[in-house]
């Protein structure tokens, strides 16, 4: 059977700043929080610093050979906030500025669409220092950054997005294994609720200026299911884990309009409710162009088991693979969330533990399983008249996986960190002739 995907469906890959560009200290650039909090003792698996990653900075012609090789229609990346504004406001790096017109232009050049991310997960440091997220005054700098890149790319970005994951933010203030590094759960929730406000004040300027082209935000869905439906203690844990811990907290004000009912119990119960000012939910919840979903799995919870915080954030500690899951997330967008704009996939894909045998990795079948599997339950949503109108896969490349450091390679192309080389995955064909042929075909068994 071939899982026939639509005409006008934009198949591309993702990629971030901080996790490939490295040049972490030179051409102007301030530090990032990644940047301090890579260095801090055991943070990262095996000590990696993202001061190299995969060069990308200095490889902007392989790194558009690469995607023209694939036949990407799209390309989704960052911009480094202290890559532009070196202290995150002030004085700009023009260094910065001119880097990112040569890797828009060259895309451009190529056909290929650009979904530019404002912020993925690397405040300047220099902003850490003053409160980061936790002071109200990030919505000035952001909305400082933010005009910076509309003024300087509105004619080379075709989608922008606010934030990548929010929960990165929360992870990082609440639970310690994410930059920086904290573990204050009452200031994790104000910064939350202040990077929400940055995200709908961005939003608002965005339509001020009159741009062209769209603007979404991209919120991660890790759905958690009780491992057994009728056992109080698994619903409690999974209600938890999505309504007061996960994407509840963020889905709520951005498209319903407030914290969901279960969240504002909680917070008043323990004492965390953020500060808020009035009309702040009418600011957050904007009418967006498009939604851009990041789904890795589904989740069963089980109350009796422990699961520990993973290395790298993104649950490696539990290998089922739940990825029917993404059919139930995409009907509860549309269901629960009121969600009727255009929804992107903008990442999927899974890692592969680094080690010695190269040859073993080049020939991922695991990825092309489980990259099938996850098309395969997005197709059957559109097929109920869900609007998914694209997908990129997570990650053109193996590049630096945040607290995993190099030692999750989740690329289409093994990054050689020797010579900075890129060698196709077996994958990387395979994704190849998905574009090629707008599907693939389903296996037999
Ligand atoms: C993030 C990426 C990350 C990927 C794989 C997502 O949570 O947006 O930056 O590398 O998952 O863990």
């Amino acid at each position: 059977m071939f899982c026939q995907f639509p005409e006008n469906f934009i198949w591309g890959v993702a990629t971030a700043a901080a996790q490939i560009e490295g040049v972490a200290f030179e051409d102007g650039r301030g530090a990032s929080i990644w940047d301090v909090f890579s260095r801090l003792p055991g943070k990262i698996k095996n000590g990696g610093i993202p001061d190299i990653c995969c060069d990308s900075y200095h490889n902007i012609e392989r790194d558009v050979a690469l995607l023209r090789e694939l036949g990407v229609k799209a390309y989704r990346l960052s911009f480094s906030w202290s890559r532009i504004l070196p202290d995150g406001i002030g004085k700009v790096n023009t260094a910065g500025i001119d880097y990112y017109r040569r890797l828009l232009t060259a895309l451009k050049e190529s056909g290929i669409q650009v979904n530019a991310t404002i912020y993925h997960w690397d405040l300047p440091y220099a902003l850490q220092v003053k409160g980061g997220f936790g002071n109200r005054e990030i919505i000035r700098w952001y909305l400082n950054y933010a005009s910076i890149l509309f003024d300087n790319f509105r004619d080379l970005v075709d989608y922008w997005v606010t934030f990548n994951e929010p929960i990165a933010t929360y992870v990082g203030h609440a639970k310690g294994f994410f930059a920086p590094g904290l573990t204050d759960e009452k200031y994790a929730r104000q910064c939350i609720h202040h990077l929400l406000l940055c995200h709908g004040e961005a939003v608002k300027l965005y339509r001020s200026m009159q741009l062209p082209g769209q603007i979404g935000v991209v919120v991660d869905v890790w759905k958690h299911y009780p491992a057994r439906p009728d056992n109080a203690d698994d619903i409690a844990s999974a209600m938890m884990n999505n309504e007061i811990e996960g994407f509840g907290m963020f889905l709520n004000p951005l498209f319903l309009g407030g914290y969901s009912k279960e969240l504002t119990a909680y917070m008043e119960r323990t004492g965390l409710t953020p500060k808020t000012e009035p009309g702040d939910m009418d600011t957050i919840c904007q009418k967006l162009d498009f939604y851009g979903l990041n789904f890795y799995n589904g989740l069963y919870d089980n109350a009796d088991e422990q699961h520990a915080a993973a290395e790298g954030g993104n649950f490696q500690d539990r290998p089922e693979q739940h990825l029917e899951a993404v059919y139930d997330v995409l009907h509860m967008l549309v269901d629960k969330y009121g969600i009727d704009i255009p929804i992107y996939i903008t990442e999927n894909g899974v890692a592969q533990d680094d080690g010695p045998d190269r040859e073993a990795l080049l020939k991922d079948e695991e990825r092309i399983a489980y990259v099938s599997e996850t098309l395969r339950h997005v197709r059957r949503a559109m097929d109920d008249g869900i609007d998914v109108r694209g997908y990129y896969l997570w990650s053109l490349m193996d590049n630096f996986e945040w607290s995993a450091g190099y030692a999750a390679r989740f690329g289409l192309y093994y990054t050689d960190y020797n010579n900075l080389r890129m060698i196709p995955k077996k994958s990387a064909s395979w994704y190849h002739d998905v574009i090629a042929n707008n599907g693939f075909r389903i296996s037999a068994n």
